[in-house]
């Protein structure tokens, strides 16, 4: 299977910016994954990318100001939808049960899910029950299209990634829990990749800071597909 590219865009890009990424990457939009700021949705939609939101609320309609729901999105025309990236768990303080409900939402309104789980630097020892913790409550109940990425949170945006060794081990690990394809997010950039890609149990990587440099994501797209 070919692996996949997804490209969080978290809370960058002005309407200006986004205008200009859509010029720049538009002959690589079958390469990669969008997850822009959710007011962009529609217009990566509308130029032909695969668009996956960041973050959904876990009903579909009712009064939630702020929130966007999972039948919004889908209606809008986006496949995917991100779940549990460890800046929602931590910032947003989402708990595991909060997750579950979007999840749900999400499947049964067609949406795949990105599921993403990771332990913190003083876990790290403790991957394991981080994980499993995550997984069990986290896909409670669950039977779906998912893929789960693993966002070590100590890898995020600081330039540091796992050894290619302890990547093959927690793959292996979150496998035995829940035979998914597994993506790897954290500090990927082209320098790493081609090490990473060698992973041959990950089915693609989640990409944040260098998905935003188009010169970067086009020497990843290189070596991914
Ligand atoms: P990063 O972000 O590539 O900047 O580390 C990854 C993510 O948080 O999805």
């Amino acid at each position: 299977m070919e692996k996949i590219v997804v490209v969080n865009h978290k809370m960058h890009l002005s309407y200006d910016e986004m205008l200009k990424y859509i010029d720049d990457t538009r002959d690589m939009k079958d390469d990669f994954i969008v997850c822009p700021s959710s007011l962009y949705l529609p217009y990566f939609v509308k130029a032909g990318y695969a668009v996956c939101a960041q973050n959904v609320y876990a009903y579909n309609n009712g009064a939630y100001t702020g929130e966007i729901s999972p039948l919004q999105v889908k209606s809008l025309g986006c496949d995917y939808v991100m779940i549990g990236h460890s800046e929602r768990r931590d910032i947003f303080s989402e708990d595991d049960g909060l997750i579950n409900e979007k999840v749900k939402c999400c499947l049964d309104n067609g949406l795949k899910v990105i599921f993403c789980v990771g332990e913190s630097l003083k876990d790290m020892d403790n991957y394991k029950d981080v994980i499993f913790k995550q997984i069990s409550l986290g896909l409670d109940g669950i039977d779906g299209d998912i893929y789960i990425s693993y966002e070590p949170v100590w890898a995020i945006g600081s330039g540091i990634t796992p050894t290619k060794e302890r990547l093959e081990e927690i793959v292996s690990y979150i496998k035995s829990l829940r035979d998914v394809p597994v993506l790897y997010g954290g500090s990927v950039n082209s320098h790493n990749i081609a090490l990473l890609n060698e992973i041959s149990s990950l089915s693609g990587f989640l990409v944040g800071t260098s998905g935003l440099d188009v010169l970067e994501l086009r020497r990843i797209i290189e070596v991914v597909k």
